[in-house]
């Protein structure tokens, strides 16, 4: 989506959710939401704050909406900058 000046990119997904207290938490280096003793999906939690990097670099903006249960959207902005068309 082109909406003004700006790149919008909707990414959406019906997986588990994210509780509101973990919604700034998730961004942090090596947090994940806690699950007890189970781990059965791997990662590092590393991914989304490259994601928050990269987007703060382009002077851009990312939103999280999610509803526990029913899942997750990532909004994420990006401004398209005069000197970069
Ligand atoms: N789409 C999603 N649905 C539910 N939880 C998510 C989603 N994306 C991220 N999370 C939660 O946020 C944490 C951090 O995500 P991320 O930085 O991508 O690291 P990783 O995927 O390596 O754990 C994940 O461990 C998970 O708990
Ligand atoms: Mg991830």
């Amino acid at each position: 989506m082109n909406e003004d000046s700006s790149i919008v990119l909707v990414l959406a997904d019906k997986g588990i959710g994210i509780d509101k207290m973990y919604v700034k938490e998730v961004f942090h280096h090596y947090f994940r939401v806690p699950t007890g003793d189970i781990h059965n999906v791997k990662g590092f939690g590393l991914g989304l704050a490259y994601v928050r990097k990269v987007i703060e670099i382009h002077k851009g903006e990312v939103i999280l909406q999610s509803e526990l249960g029913q899942g997750t959207t990532f909004t994420i902005r990006i401004p398209i900058h005069d000197d970069a068309q």
